[in-house]
């Protein structure tokens, strides 16, 4: 064990319209999970205590539950071999090893297979509070759990065969896609019994948002309406100035039953929705003040 820590193997960058992104093997690599140091299990751990505490109380019970379920804890990273066993029971589904951030068609692919993609490689110590791309912690302690919970894991399956059939399709379908994941995969979330509760992965795994998305006075808080969300531009630089609110898991499977075909030529015609902005039609449960939001920078 090096007490360095373990990095990937890029490959280069390239030039998009949402700035240079990286780009890696995109094969699937077996979890090494020796080369880990100290250092990446010190990180491991110095990320999950603090925010696990923060989430008791803010992230859905399943959620909470998955990851006790899963064994996770801040001892050590856990090995994918391991969690594969409970999650396989459990839904099906199985976690593999990636370099980071795949081309939109494999990962599609992996998730209409159920199988589920992870960065092997943990953020560098003074990464603790901020990175910019996904990384072992996002996916593993963010993503990971709530594929324990049937109807979750349906919902994660089916977006992927959307996403196969949405690239056939073409960029503006994909585009309408890309944002039903962002706010609900992401950056969900949900009604529970005692209140609002966290889902979204993007959330999960950020402290910050974490407090934000629930207490903060400045973003919406919008009832789920799958057209009005495919509609809805997002920031990738900041936290968001609109969540949207699922009252069940079951409302977002069933929401995904359609084709989405008609919906998309529907959507063809239509303006997109700038990130912040609230419609008359809209099921508004929090009127954010906007405190403190960019002018500009929606994608
Ligand atoms: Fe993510």
């Amino acid at each position: 064990m090096n007490s360095q820590t373990a990095s990937p193997r890029r490959v280069e960058n390239i030039q998009t319209d949402k700035g240079s992104v990286p780009v890696y093997a995109t094969g699937i690599v077996e979890q090494p999970w020796d080369d880990y140091s100290a250092t990446d299990h010190d990180t491991w751990a110095r990320l999950f205590r603090p925010q696990r505490e923060v989430l008791v109380g803010r992230a859905c019970d399943e959620f909470l539950r998955a990851q006790d379920a899963m064994g996770l804890t801040p001892d050590a990273i856990p090995k994918f071999t391991e969690l594969n066993r409970v999650l396989g029971d459990a839904t099906g589904w199985q976690v593999i090893g990636v370099e980071g951030l795949l081309p939109e068609l494999d990962f599609f692919d992996h998730l209409a297979n159920r199988r589920f993609p992870v960065t092997w490689w943990i953020r560098k110590p003074e990464q603790i509070d901020y990175i910019a791309e996904p990384d072992l912690f996002h996916d593993l302690f963010g993503h990971v759990p709530l594929l324990m919970v049937p109807m979750f894991a349906d919902y994660m399956a089916a977006y992927g065969r959307g996403g196969i059939k949405a690239h056939g399709i073409g960029a503006e379908a994909l585009q309408h896609l890309t944002r039903l994941y962002w706010y609900t995969v992401e950056f969900g979330l949900i009604k529970q019994a005692d209140g609002l509760r966290i889902y979204g992965s993007g959330i999960v795994s950020s402290k910050g948002e974490s407090l934000y998305s629930l207490e903060s006075p400045a973003p919406n808080r919008i009832a789920f309406d799958l057209q009005r969300i495919m509609r809805t531009r997002y920031r990738i630089d900041d936290y968001q100035k609109t969540y949207f609110v699922i009252d069940s898991f079951e409302q977002l499977i069933e929401a995904t039953f359609p084709d989405f075909r008609p919906i998309y030529a529907e959507l063809a015609s239509q303006e997109s929705i700038p990130a912040g902005e609230v419609l008359h039609t809209d099921t508004v449960l929090h009127a954010g003040t906007g405190e403190g939001w960019a002018s500009d920078g929606d994608v």
